[in-house]
């Protein structure tokens, strides 16, 4: 199984640019069209929140324009950036969300369960796990509980060391790390919200968030560090590959052309 997760794209309006300076657009057409021409396919797409930038119908629109390249089935949570409502409209006729409440789901996909979690809360920049998130979490996890499994959820679950991010980190911590300790069948916690790869140890499994396609937070460790800023690094993605031999393994790619390959045994 070849998994590609895609997070924090932030699609606007066509032609906006968010904060005035970053092609959103642009960088997500890169990371489509590299997923598109992976050899071999990806199995699956996971984007892990902040699809839009203001939850606009229209920016929803802008980004299913964006991933027709892929022929995968692409699987989506919110993120703080979100609006449940709009995202709801937009991705239902896919056939994996609920028509009402919190955009959780639970899909097969091969040998895997993908659990998608909404940490959503809306017009807060942190996020939450409810009681009803939780029990609904528990169930699904209960119903395959011999299938190795993947969460995929916007708010890291762990404290990053970014003190600005950690400020509007994912509250209700507690009650998911019980849930994840009492169920070993789970590979990883995929994701998103920091716009930079950070690894992790959760509950006893691993968890970690992916890089945006489009710009990165500024690595500030200083825990007097006063508000999160962003820079245009290169964005990128990452593409998790499982066995039922070697288990998960998580790529990080970046966007971007460079020169090469090249052949470490050269003539020269
Ligand atoms: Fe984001």
């Amino acid at each position: 199984m070849l998994i590609a997760q895609l997070s924090d794209p932030h699609i606007a309006l066509p032609g906006e640019r968010p904060y005035g300076r970053v092609d959103t657009a642009l960088s997500f057409e890169r990371a489509v069209a590299a997923v598109a021409a992976l050899s071999p396919p990806a199995d699956l797409v996971l984007l892990s929140g902040d699809l839009a930038h203001h939850g606009l119908a229209e920016e929803y629109a802008h980004m299913k324009r964006l991933l027709a390249p892929l022929s995968q089935r692409v699987l989506a949570i919110p993120g703080n950036h979100d609006e449940r409502e709009s995202m709801r409209a937009a991705f239902l006729g896919d056939g994996y969300l609920p028509r009402s409440g919190f955009l959780n789901f639970a899909v097969a996909c091969g040998p895997l369960l993908v659990i998608g979690l909404d940490t959503l809360v809306a017009g807060e920049d942190k996020g939450a796990l409810s009681e009803e998130g939780l029990l609904w979490l528990e169930a699904a996890l209960g119903a395959a509980a011999d299938r190795p499994s993947l969460i995929v959820m916007h708010h890291p679950p762990f404290l990053t060391g970014i003190a600005p991010m950690d400020r509007i980190g994912l509250e209700g911590r507690e009650g998911f790390h019980q849930i994840v300790r009492r169920n070993p069948q789970i590979e990883k916690i995929l994701c998103g919200h920091v716009h930079r790869p950070i690894e992790a140890r959760f509950a006893g499994t691993a968890a970690a968030t992916a890089p945006s396609t489009a710009h990165q937070l500024f690595l500030d460790l200083d825990p007097q560090a006063p508000s999160s800023r962003f820079l245009l690094e290169p964005g990128g993605y990452q593409l998790h590959l499982w066995d039922e031999a070697s288990g998960l393994r998580s790529h990080t790619a970046l966007l971007g052309d460079y020169p090469g390959p090249y052949p470490f045994r050269s003539a020269l």
